[in-house]
């Protein structure tokens, strides 16, 4: 019989601070940044977004997001077998904060390492772990997406330190005689590097280059809007499934406008469209666990329902995940 791997459980943590853009924007005006609430909520759809306090690191949301999601699921952090945690904002340079996490949770001896593709690290990891579990190295996996960007934005700079926040998501796939995820589809393009990256790096006991977020938001748009409708049709064909089996559409919560656009290539009425990126912003790896959980508990999503999850960011990266919840 074929081996299969499904969602058990999800979870999500964001921290308390949440700024509206009003708030954010009287930041910046002290720092002499101009920027508004009608601006950003146009080109982006982003209405508020949290920071966490600055003593609080990526593996601190993880747990917060990892123990709802192990609850939901009924399983003990010492059940778990793997631990995935996608993150650009690791607590350290090493070791992963997916081995931190796991200490943390208590949930010593099963492997734990992080992916790094950036906004497409959520769909990346849990594409990881279905293969994994596929294999039969892995039946109860913790696939984690946290963030703290917070850490990497410039705030003088206006063009992007509006667009993103922090939080976590999670959930438990675990090994199963039905699917499930149904495919997965990955993608990266390296000759894009530079268009959305953090060009500095630890060396010789000093931070060399720039340690902060540089982005080509037009040029990240436009590869975003060509590249996600190509992975959702690729999943969908490898399953043997058309764009009317999709219940909801859970993209990488970026931009509005992109979100929008794909719906549309898609085909889906608007309601099929599941946005958090308004009260979020970009939480990058773990915008996806984060809308899924919402979806998940607010009844958006329900168990029997196709959802296709879909990353895109910096590498340049992309990909889908088809599955049946
Ligand atoms: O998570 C990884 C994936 N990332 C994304 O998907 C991001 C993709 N890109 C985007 O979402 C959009 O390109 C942005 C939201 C980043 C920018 O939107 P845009 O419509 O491409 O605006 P733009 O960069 O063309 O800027 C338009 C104007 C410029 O002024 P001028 O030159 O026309 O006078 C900017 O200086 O808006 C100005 N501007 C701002 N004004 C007020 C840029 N940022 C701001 C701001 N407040 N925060």
């Amino acid at each position: 019989m074929r081996r299969y791997s499904r969602i058990t459980g999800t979870g999500s943590y964001l921290p308390p601070r949440r700024l509206t853009n009003d708030d954010l924007a009287a930041d910046l005006a002290s720092r002499g940044i101009e920027t508004s609430d009608a601006w950003i909520t146009e080109r982006t759809g982003i209405r508020a977004r949290h920071f966490a306090a600055p003593e609080v690191a990526s593996s601190d949301l993880a747990l917060e997001a990892s123990r709802a999601a192990l609850e939901a699921a009924g399983v003990a952090p010492q059940q778990i077998d793997l631990i995935i945690v996608a993150t650009s904002t690791p607590d350290m340079v090493f070791p992963s904060t997916a081995c931190i996490l796991q200490d943390k949770l208590g949930a010593n001896g099963c492997p734990a390492f992080d992916v790094q593709a950036v906004c497409s690290g959520f769909v990346y990891a849990l594409a990881v772990a279905d293969a994994m579990i596929q294999a039969g190295t892995a039946s109860r996996a913790l696939v984690v997406g946290s963030e703290v960007f917070s850490r990497i934005l410039d705030f003088d700079d206006r063009t992007t330190c509006v667009l993103f926040g922090d939080g976590a998501g999670a959930v438990v796939l675990q090994a199963s005689d039905t699917p499930g995820i149904l495919a997965t589809d990955l993608h990266a393009d390296g000759r894009h590097v530079g268009i959305l990256c953090v060009p500095g790096n630890v060396s010789g006991g000093r931070v060399l280059g720039d340690p902060l977020l540089k982005m080509d938001g037009q040029a990240v748009f436009k590869l975003a809007v060509g590249v996600l409708e190509k992975a959702a049709r690729a999943t969908l064909e490898k399953a043997g499934r058309t764009d009317a089996d999709i219940d909801l559409l859970i993209p990488h919560q970026a931009n509005l406008r992109i979100m929008q656009s794909t719906a549309r290539k898609l085909k889906l009425p608007a309601e099929k469209l599941f946005v958090t990126v308004d009260q979020h912003g970009n939480t990058s790896a773990a915008s996806i666990p984060l809308a899924l959980d919402a979806a998940v508990r607010g009844g958006r999503a329900r168990p029997g329902d196709t959802l296709l999850l879909e990353g895109v960011g910096g590498g340049f990266t992309w990909g889908a995940v088809l599955l049946d919840l």
